[in-house]
This record gives structure tokens, sequence and C-alpha cells, in this order.
């Protein structure tokens, strides 16, 4: 995935994702028992984490795949993560990986369409990386995305965050956001690729992580360019007159 738009209509499928996590293909990694991060890492998402989501935080991952998410935010310290995913076969190789760490305490099969089990108000920080982006590769795009942010709109705190990180610049991913029934405030913040941060810090690695003030309709400033036209976008959404009170 990246460069804009849905470049295969696989992603949106449980049986692309389930055949990919059993292959152990470099991006699934999983006969090898490992992990891989789709877009960006931890350790480059840490300082705006930190900031904006406290450790006692009830944090649920949309679509958590195989990724060291989950794993290095336990390790620094969060307590309470929750992981969801479609693919059945992710998450048995989760429950035995996250085995040892009482902060992962559950790994669920579940479609982020329909996360019923769960009631409203449960979580006070959603994240998603790459999960939205996926499911905007379904048959039943948008309406399956928008069926998901009603979900995670449901089941935020008042003023709980939900944290997009997705290839979609704002004139794609705004308008989904803004669907009747979400509120958010939302702040912006673009991260170039690590492989262009690597181009450009001579081999050094050093995540940089721009905030950019969205206009009044939620859209980048008219003369802003992107130093990396792959940059990521990282929508930290906060939830405002929850519908539900
Ligand atoms: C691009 S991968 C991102 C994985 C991980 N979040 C990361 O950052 O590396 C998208 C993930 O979303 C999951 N997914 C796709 N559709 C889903 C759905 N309807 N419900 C739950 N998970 C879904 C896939 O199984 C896959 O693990």
């Amino acid at each position: 995935m990246g460069g804009g738009e849905c470049k295969s209509n696989d992603y949106g499928a449980a049986a692309y994702w389930d055949a990919r996590y059993s292959s152990g293909s470099p991006a699934s990694n999983a006969a090898g028992g490992g992990f891989f991060d789709w877009y960006q890492t931890y350790p480059a998402l840490r300082p705006l984490l930190r900031a904006r989501v406290p450790a006692s935080s009830r944090v649920l991952m949309l679509g958590c795949g195989n990724s060291l998410l989950s794993v290095d935010m336990a390790k620094d310290g969060y307590e309470d993560i929750v992981n969801v995913d479609i693919s059945s076969v992710v998450i048995e190789q989760m429950r035995e990986k996250h085995n040892e760490i009482p902060q992962l305490r559950c790994n669920m099969q579940m479609d982020v369409r329909d996360m019923s089990l769960f009631g409203d108000k449960s979580f006070d920080c959603v994240i998603d990386k790459g999960t939205l982006d996926a499911m905007m590769c379904a048959d039943d795009a948008p309406h399956g995305a928008s069926k998901m942010l009603a979900e995670v709109a449901r089941l935020l705190t008042p003023h709980g965050i939900y944290l997009l990180i997705t290839y979609g610049a704002p004139k794609e991913r705004v308008p989904l956001l803004n669907q009747p029934g979400c509120s958010w405030s939302t702040t912006l913040h673009i991260m170039p690729t690590p492989e262009y941060q690597l181009k450009m810090n001579k081999g050094a690695p050093q995540p940089t992580m721009e905030e950019v003030a969205l206009t009044e309709d939620g859209q980048l400033p008219p003369d802003y360019v992107l130093k990396d036209p792959e940059s990521h976008f990282i929508f930290v959404c906060q939830q405002v007159n929850s519908v539900r009170g």
C-alpha cells in the first residue's frame, strides 16, 4: 500500500491476510516468528504517543498484524493494550508471542466493522496503523471504512484519541473522518518514510515529524509541499461532543 490510492483489493480480504501471515514472506515474516511494521515503527512514533497518550490508557490496536508496536509500547510502560485483527492466523501467532507480556492481555480475532463485543467508551485510545487503508481496499469501501469509524467513535471515552497512521492525505481521509456521528478535534503530523529519512540523513535515520496546521475545512495549506511525496500522515483525532453522551 502507499502512494495515495489502493493498489489491490486483496488488502481488504481476510483470506489475503491469512495467506500472507501463513506464508512467511518477508513482509509477514511469520514463519520465522518475526514481526513486521507497516509505515513507521514505535521509536519514530514514540514522541507523539508519549505526548498524547498516557501510559495508563486503555489502548485498542486495530488490525494489529504482526507489528511490534504493541510489544514496544508495553515495554515502554503502556499498561493495557488489546490487539484485534481479522486474521485468525496472525492472532494465533500473536497469542503465542505475547504469552509472557501481561500488558498484552488480549489478542482477539475480530472484524473492525463490528466490535460489538466491546461496550461503549471502553478505550481511551484507538490506534490504527494501516488498517483504515486496508479497509479502503475492500469490496465494500468506503462503506466498511465508515462502519469501522463509527465503531471507533462508539468505543472511545469522551476526549479519547483515535490515532490514525495512514498513507492517505487529508483530502482522502478527512471526508471519511468527518462522517455523521463522528466529531473530532484533529491535529495532523507528517512523517517522511523511513527510506527517505535514511537517504536524507546519509544512513543514520533521524525520525522527523512535522505538525502541519490544517485549514478550516481540514485540508493541507494550499502552498504546502511534501518533502517526501510518499510521506505518512498521522491524524490525532480527539473525540469531542460524543453523540452517545
Ligand atoms: C497494512 S496491515 C497493518 C498491520 C499493522 N497494524 C502494522 O502497522 O504493521 C493491515 C492489517 O489490517 C488487518 N485487517 C484488514 N481488514 C480488517 C478488518 N476488517 N478487521 C480487522 N482487521 C483487518 C489485516 O489483517 C492486517 O493485519
